[in-house]
């Protein structure tokens, strides 16, 4: 099987995944170039145009070698912006573009551990690997503001496989501010086309009545 074949099926356990970034990062970024990767700037677009924040601090999850903490440097140029991933090699690349005020080798369905609360949390491109949507939540829930906000993607094949919208509304504290309609994801990849698309999705912190 080709290796990127497996993108679509899943790499597997948290082992594999972390060794198949590792491996896939020198690369990363020319490779998904090439299939058009859309998720970073279609996602920066969609949060700009549904809300005008200034976060003070940002916590991009599973932020790989940092191609959405580019885009969030762009637009929030003043924004201390933190990461983490599993993928120690991925973070290296993601170090190299200075970009980062901090990174961390953690996985995002474990409990982070930050002084602060982040203005805004992101996942982009990376849902599909959550394996415990509770863990991942607790996380969320535990280093959000207060108002602050969640944006992520999420595949919608995978989505209708897992009845995604019902975890969505299950969130007590999290609330859906606003979901895309499907947009393109790797265009130019011959197993994704325009046969997988993803939605992005907005949440909002608020206090449990
Ligand atoms: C498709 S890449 C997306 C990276 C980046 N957000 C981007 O948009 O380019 C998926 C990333 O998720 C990371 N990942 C997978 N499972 C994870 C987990 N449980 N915790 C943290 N990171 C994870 C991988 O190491 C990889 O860097």
């Amino acid at each position: 099987m080709n290796k990127f074949e497996t993108l679509v099926s899943g790499v597997g356990n948290l082992i594999k995944t972390t060794k198949y970034y590792d491996e896939w990062s020198e690369y990363y970024d020319e490779t998904v170039k090439s299939w058009n990767y859309q998720a970073p700037k279609k996602s920066i677009k969609f949060l700009k145009e549904t809300i005008d924040i200034n976060p003070k601090n940002i916590l991009d999850l599973a932020c790989g070698t940092g191609l959405f903490g580019i885009e969030l440097k762009k637009k929030y140029p003043k924004s201390h912006i933190y990461g983490s991933d599993i993928s120690k090699q991925s973070l290296k690349i993601a170090l190299g573009k200075k970009i980062y005020t901090k990174l961390q080798i953690k996985n995002f369905e474990q409990l982070h551990n930050y002084k602060m609360k982040f203005d805004l949390i992101c996942l982009i491109g990376s849902m599909t690997y959550c394996k415990n949507f509770n863990k991942l939540f607790a996380n969320i829930n535990k280093n959000i503001k207060e108002k602050g906000f969640m944006l992520f993607t999420h595949r919608i094949d995978l989505w209708q496989q897992q009845d995604f919208l019902r975890i969505l509304k299950n969130q007590k504290t999290l609330k859906i501010t606003k979901i895309s309609t499907p947009l393109n994801y790797l265009p130019s990849n011959k197993d994704f086309k325009n046969k997988i698309k993803i939605k992005i999705v907005l949440l909002q912190k608020y206090k449990q009545n």
